[in-house]
């Protein structure tokens, strides 16, 4: 018997995965669950803060501390957010998680993929999605979709205000944020990590490819939503 519904959305830069998964709630509602959408890094107050550290274009950090940050927003997320949604009966859509590790991290950064499976699987308290939908995209055509729009608006729009309030720093920049801003070879890396992940997991992981328009590429997440909700 299935204990929990767990879905996560991937995607390189530009992939449109944030509108998808909006849209993806929209229509699990409709169909009458009850759906929790949150985001990876992110979800709770602590880990958005760290969010803001490590998508801070002026933030220098090593490799190893990065990966670090990702896994405690992680393991932050996990206890506080998912795990309790989950028990209730929820369906949770998460915006980015495991996969997105091994790609970035494992794949961009070139860190050890074994210590990243290692990290991954103590932060997610060893739950894995049931289902992840990666949305492939070219990096040179995903780069330049994205627009130097305001990510933070739909899930948390007052967090840089909260922050700045609470924690008592200033967390403002304009402009492409410090992933984004990483070379296209990097970007390239990322992809080939998420679409070795899908050929290790084809269970899991099904890959969609970017259409013209956000209702096209929606439908073909339904299609996959259909088969196993
Ligand atoms: P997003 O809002 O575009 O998904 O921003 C999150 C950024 O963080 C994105 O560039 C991918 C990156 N990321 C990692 O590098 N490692 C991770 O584990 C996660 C969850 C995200």
């Amino acid at each position: 018997m299935k204990k929990y519904t767990f879905i996560t959305i991937e995607g390189g830069e530009g992939a449109g995965k944030t509108t998808q998964s909006l849209l993806l709630k929209k229509y699990l509602e409709q169909k009458g669950y009850q759906v929790l959408l949150t985001r990876e890094p992110g979800g709770t107050v602590l880990a958005e803060a760290i969010r803001l550290i490590l998508l801070n274009p002026n933030s220098h950090l090593s490799a190893l501390s990065e990966l670090f940050l990702y896994e405690a927003s992680r393991a932050q997320h996990m206890e506080e957010f998912i795990m309790p949604a989950l028990k209730s009966g929820k369906v949770v859509i998460c915006d980015r998680f495991i996969d997105a590790t091994v790609a970035y991290q494992g794949y961009g950064r070139k860190l050890n993929l074994q210590l990243i499976n290692k990290l991954n699987k103590i932060a997610s308290l060893n739950i894995v999605p049931n289902l992840t939908i990666y949305i492939d995209i070219v990096p040179y055509k995903g780069l330049a979709n994205e627009k130097e729009i305001n990510k933070d608006s739909h899930i948390f729009s007052n967090i840089k205000e909260f922050i700045n309030h609470n924690f008592g720093f200033t967390v403002n920049w304009s402009g492409k944020d410090r992933i984004e801003r990483e070379c296209i070879t990097f970007h390239n890396n990322v992809r080939k990590g998420y679409l070795n992940q899908a050929r290790k997991y084809p269970r899991r992981i099904k890959v969609i490819k970017t259409q013209k328009t956000s209702e096209k590429t929606q439908e073909l997440i339904r299609k996959i939503i259909n088969t196993v909700i």
